[in-house]
């Protein structure tokens, strides 16, 4: 396995629409392996293949959450969606940045393994939130396109990481709460980034028009 550079904005490669991936062989499994030791090496909780420079759809999540799930995944889709949530966000290839961005509560993906088995996966909140931030990148979006108050990460926690993934700083008492939203979420199974800090009610909205985006 191999750490691979992780391109930043506003390299070409990253708002390519990804090609799929047609052949499943050994350099497509190294491809994964690699992107998951430079994910863990970032630290990240999710890297997209265009972010190593490769225009594949290919992403590799790991929400850190305690559940000890790795998921390699390649020509990943959303098929079903549900609810809509508004939380706090980074990436990898936007260095010390953090935004604010409305998802879907719970998704469906459905997407090959590395062995090409289809797999279908249920997530909701942290998750979904993980895979809707890493499929977009294979259609050339980054999530600054569609958030509010995007912002440099609190003075303190430079270290910004795909999703701000802010656990290893959710103690470190964020100040004024700036990605509390994020940093609690993974501390309880399911629960949604955006709810710590908004509350439930908030802002829920249709699957009909939430489609619209
Ligand atoms: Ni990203």
């Amino acid at each position: 396995m191999a750490i691979l550079e992780i391109v930043k904005e506003p390299a070409e490669v990253l708002r390519k629409k990804a090609r799929p991936v047609t052949k499943i062989n050994a350099s497509v499994r190294k491809l994964l392996d690699d992107m998951t030791e430079t994910m863990y090496a970032a630290p990240g909780v999710g890297l997209a293949a265009p972010q190593v420079g490769v225009s594949k759809r290919i992403i590799v999540v790991d929400p850190q959450d305690g559940s000890g799930q790795l998921y390699q995944l390649i020509n990943p889709e959303i098929v079903k969606a549900e609810g809509w949530v508004e939380g706090t966000e980074g990436c990898l290839s936007i260095p010390g940045m953090v935004g604010d961005v409305w998802r879907y509560e719970k998704v469906q993906v459905v997407a090959l393994d590395r062995t090409g088995k289809k797999v279908w996966i249920d997530a909701e909140g942290w998750l979904a939130r993980i895979f809707q931030h890493e499929i977009d990148h294979l259609d050339g979006i980054l999530y600054t396109d569609k958030c509010s108050n995007l912002r440099p990460v609190p003075q303190g926690e430079e270290e910004a990481e795909e999703m701000q993934a802010a656990q290893a700083e959710a103690g470190a008492g964020d100040a004024a709460g700036e990605v509390a939203g994020v940093g609690e979420a993974p501390a309880a199974a399911g629960a949604e980034p955006g709810e710590a800090k908004d509350g439930t009610g908030r802002g829920r909205a249709t699957l009909a028009s939430a489609k619209e985006e």
